[in-house]
Parts: C-alpha cells; sequence; structure tokens
C-alpha cells in the first residue's frame, strides 16, 4: 500500500563553527523520522542545508579574516560531510547563498507587502546577535554586568535603526485559531501550552529588516535594508520545492511540509513567526513542528560558547555510526532535555546492541551455518510458546506506526529491543541446539520464527541503526523493495524456506 507523502526538514545549520551533538541530535531524529517513513511506503523529501546570512555569521567570517561567502563555502562543506558521517538519507542540501532561495525569499517578501503585512518604521529594542532574535524588555536580565536574555542566557545589545515592521500583531488571534484547530501542529504538548501562553500574553510588531550590515538578501529594490536572516533562513523551507513556482512537482507533492523537527530554542520562530508569514502570503502552514529538548553537559545545553562539546565526529570514528544514532535516540526522552556521557554511550552499546539485538543475530545465524547448511525449511506447527511470542511480538508494534507519528521515538525503541529480549528469551527457552539429534522438524521452525523476528527487528529498527540492519538484512537474502512495514498489518516475511548468507559481528563489545 502506497502512503501519503512526507516532506521533512532539519533546521538549516549556521556554519559559525564546528558542528556540535546538538546538530548531529537534530539530524538524526529527521533521518530517523524520514527513513521510517520511507520504509512505511511513503514518498519522502527529507531537507537540510546551511542558514548562511546574518550579522552573527559576518562577524564569524570577519574573525576569520574571509570574505563571508568564502567564509560559508569552507563551513557549509564541513556541514555537508557531517551529513555524510551522521549517514542521512537527506534528498537535498540547501545553501541560504543559492539562487534559488533568493526567488524565494524575495518572492515572499514582495507577498507580504502586496498584502499589506510589512511597513516601514524605527527598531528601538534588544537583539541577540547569538540568537539572531530580538527580545522584551521583560525578557532581559543582568549577568556579571552584561545584559542577557533569560529566555537563552545570550548576552543581548541596544538597537536603534530604521527598519521594515510585519505585523505580527494582527495574527495573533488567528495564530490562537490555528493552534486551536490543529491541536498537534506543535508537539510535544508542553511546548504547545507554552507557545499558546506566550501568544496569548500579546505579540508585537516583527522587525523583519536591519540596516547596520549588509550580509544577507537586499531588500527587494532597496539598498539600505538587509531582510532580517530568520524570515531568510525559515523560506529555506520554500525554496527547496521550487517555490515560487507553485506548480513545480515538487511544491505540489510535498508543500505544505509534514514536519518541522527542531530544537526547543527556536521554537518561537517555527511556530509563531514561519505559520504568520505564510498565513499572510496565502501560503498554507506546516503541519507540525517538533520542538525537542537540548542535548546537555552537566545540566547545560551543549554548545561552542559553553565550551562543553562532545564531538559527534571523535565519537563515530571510537565507537561507529550506528552507535551513536541509536544512543541519542534512546537516551534523551521524548522532548525532554538528555544528559550524555560516554560511560552510558558504552553501557547502552553494550547492553542493547551487543548483547542483545547483536548476540541474537549472531547466535541464530552461526547456528544455522554450522548445523543447518545455511537455510530452513518453514514447518506449520505452531506451539503455545511460539505463539506466546508471536502475540507477544505483536503487542510491542501495534503502536509503533503511532510512535513514530507523534514523534515518539524513546516508546518506539523501548518496544523494538523489547521484541529482541523477547526473542533471546525465547530460543532460551526453545533450546533448539538440544533438538539437533531427534527432533529437526521442530528446530527447524523454532529457527524459521527466529529468523522472520530478526528480519520484523531489522527492518524496525532500520531507520535507527541503518548500517547493521542492513548487512542483516542483505544476509537474509530480503530484496531492498522487501525492507518495508508491511508486515506490521499481519503478514509474515517469509512464506518458505530461508537460505541466509554469512553475518559478520555487527557491535563489538567495549571493554
Ligand atoms: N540557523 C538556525 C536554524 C534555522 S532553521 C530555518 C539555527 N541553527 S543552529 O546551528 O544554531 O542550530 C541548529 C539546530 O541544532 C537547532 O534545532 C538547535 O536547537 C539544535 N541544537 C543546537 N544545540 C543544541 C543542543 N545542545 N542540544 C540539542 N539541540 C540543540 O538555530
Amino acid at each position: 500500500m502506497k502512503g501519503a507523502n512526507f516532506y521533512i526538514t532539519t533546521p538549516i545549520y549556521y556554519p559559525s563553527g564546528e558542528p556540535h551533538m546538538g546538530h548531529a541530535y537534530s539530524s538524526i531524529i529527521a533521518d530517523v523520522f524520514a527513513r521510517f517513513k520511507r520504509n512505511d511506503n511513503c514518498k519522502v523529501f527529507f531537507l537540510t542545508g546551511t542558514d548562511e546570512h546574518g550579522l552573527k555569521i559576518q562577524n564569524a567570517a570577519e574573525k576569520a579574516g574571509l570574505d563571508p561567502l568564502i567564509y560559508c563555502d569552507k563551513i557549509s562543506k564541513v556541514f555537508r560531510e557531517l551529513t555524510k558521517k551522521l549517514n542521512l538519507s537527506n534528498d537535498d542540501f540547501i545553501r541560504t547563498t543559492e539562487k534559488r532561495h533568493y526567488d524565494s525569499v524575495n518572492n515572499l517578501w514582495n507577498k507580504l507587502i502586496k498584502s499589506g503585512d510589512i511597513y516601514l518604521s524605527k527598531y528601538k529594542g534588544w537583539y541577540s546577535v547569538s540568537d539572531e532574535a530580538y527580545y522584551n524588555s521583560d525578557e532581559i536580565a543582568e549577568k556579571n554586568g552584561k545584559k542577557i536574555s533569560t529566555f537563552s542566557g545570550s548576552s543581548v545589545e541596544w538597537v536603534e535603526e530604521d527598519s521594515f515592521f510585519f505585523k505580527l500583531s494582527a495574527w495573533e488571534k488567528k495564530l490562537l485559531e490555528f493552534y486551536e484547530k490543529n491541536d498537534k501542529f506543535i508537539l510535544p504538548s508542553s511546548r504547545r501550552n507554552e507557545v499558546i501562553k506566550f501568544v496569548k500574553s500579546g505579540l508585537k510588531d516583527l522587525s523583519v529588516s536591519r540596516t547596520s550590515f549588509t550580509w544577507g538578501i537586499m531588500v527587494p529594490n532597496n539598498n539600505k535594508h538587509v531582510i532580517y536572516v530568520w524570515l531568510d533562513a525559515l523560506t529555506n523551507y520554500l525554496s527547496a520545492l521550487n517555490y515560487p513556482n507553485v506548480n513545480d512537482k515538487l511544491y505540489k507533492d510535498f508543500w505544505p511540509a509534514s514536519l518541522h523537527v527542531i530544537g526547543k530554542d527556536i521554537l518561537r520562530f517555527h511556530a509563531i513567526y514561519w505559520p504568520a508569514f505564510l498565513l499572510a502570503a496565502d501560503i498554507p502552514p506546516p503541519k507540525r513542528v517538533f520542538g525537542h529538548g537540548w542535548i546537555l553537559s552537566g545540566d547545560e545545553k551543549m554548545s561552542k560558547s559553553k565550551g562543553n562539546i562532545l564531538n559527534p565526529l571523535e565519537i563515530i570514528n571510537t565507537y561507529g555510526i550506528d552507535q551513536l544514532r541509536y544512543y541519542l535516540i534512546k537516551e534523551v526522552s521524548h522532548g525532554s532535555d538528555g544528559n550524555i556521557s560516554l560511560k552510558n554511550l558504552e553501557s547502552c552499546i553494550n547492553s542493547d546492541l551487543a548483547n542483545n539485538y547483536g548476540n541474537l543475530c549472531q547466535r541464530v545465524f552461526s547456528f544455522i551455518k554450522n548445523n543447518c547448511e545455511s537455510k530452513v525449511n518453514k514447518t506449520k506447527n505452531i506451539t503455545d510458546s511460539d505463539k506466546k511470542l508471536l502475540n507477544q511480538t505483536e503487542a510491542f508494534t501495534k503502536d509503533l506506526r503511532s510512535e513514530m507519528n507523534n514523534q515518539n521515538l524513546n516508546n518506539y525503541i523501548k518496544s523494538v529491543i523489547n521484541i529482541s529480549s523477547l526473542t533471546n528469551k525465547y530460543i532460551n527457552d526453545e533450546e533448539p541446539w538440544k533438538l539437533k539429534k531427534n527432533n529437526i522438524k521442530k528446530m527447524n521452525n523454532i529457527l524459521h520464527i527466529a529468523l522472520e523476528q530478526i528480519a520484523k527487528i531489522s527492518i524496525l529498527f532500520n531507520p535507527i541503526i541503518p548500517n547493521a540492519t542492513s548487512k542483516v538484512l542483505d544476509a537474509l537474502n530480503i530484496e531492498p523493495e522487501l525492507r518495508n512495514l508491511s508486515f506490521l498489518d499481519g503478514s509474515n516475511i517469509f512464506t518458505n524456506e530461508i537460505k541466509i548468507k554469512e553475518l559478520d559481528i555487527l557491535f563489538k563489545k567495549i571493554t
């Protein structure tokens, strides 16, 4: 059965320094949803990229002694390489310095001018360059003699300049109606409540241009104003679908976006400003914004400015990418912050990957290779213990689609690892090695069921640990086009004899 089209995005990254674990986390969870949807027969478009304009990037380029575009070319490449290292399955990588993006931003701007939602005035207030965000006076505090935002902790400066404004205040009521009608537009619900509270407290018009620097997209027909970097950046989600060409196949197939995966620090931009811009321009808003929590290091957000970074590339080199992907998904619970450490990473690799799923595959494959000439026949005698395992498996799989559709990756991973534990237990209890001499038929049956379980677990784990599961599915001789989730609707993966290939060790135990 063909599923619906699914357009998923990561935030586009500021190329202002080395990629860190927070970037890796946003990307990996988005990739898991994209892969899951593809495996569930949906047509998927998965986008990532770099957000290259604004004062923050201009400052970083100056510090590096480079022209901003040359600087961005260099660092954007680092992020593009990161997508490979993280094994992301993105269909496109957009840069906001590309022509297709300029066309799209210019068009959106003109539409907002035409609709009367943008006017010229003067901005007086607080601005944080590191967040590229404006803050109200009641969001400012003083720390060590410096003004900071109470929302992000970043330092802010007082800005007074001519500016175009977007009439955000006019959209307050319509946004609240939109949240009401689309009760899963923002997930998890704690974030939705936060946004609704903020909107209800009153929205001020938003400054959408700057005049004190030049690195950005100029306001059309104006040589003084640079478009505010968030209005520019958010539009990337449209540019990648060839907007403003609304008759383009990509745009028709994939807009409105199904899911923007973002960190909670950039929720306001995605859940308030973005739908307001789109509604004002008469473009349908996205269907879902999922705001994940932060990766913490000793209770603080992991970030360059705090100097508490665990480098994802070093971890991948030492432990492997599947290991990092699995650990981040398991450790950080749904929408909450998660404290990560090497010690926990190692114990997660050992307990779930090496001793549980890895061991299950290894023991079944090597037993079949050594005792059954690498093939098992299907027999029809289903025993009570077989039935018990199959029923328990069904109980764990029945909600998996909805867990994914609600971005609840923790519940998903827990259910699948439970199926793996149950299958290991089934083999321990059934002891197929004792049946070698006098009950080959029963032994075959047990092994057939074990391989069916391994295939299911591998397909279910495939979005999270694509490398290891692909090795297993290859060794099971399952064609790529058959590695899908139709078994969740009750069918079996194998209907006949199964021939297997050799399987190398999947996960080395960390000692
Ligand atoms: N450029 C903007 C996004 C524009 S989208 C139209 C941006 N870039 S970023 O590079 O600073 O952050 C990218 C993503 O990484 C954000 O979703 C952010 O929340 C996430 N993380 C950055 N540090 C993080 C942690 N320590 N933990 C988890 N994710 C955090 O924001």
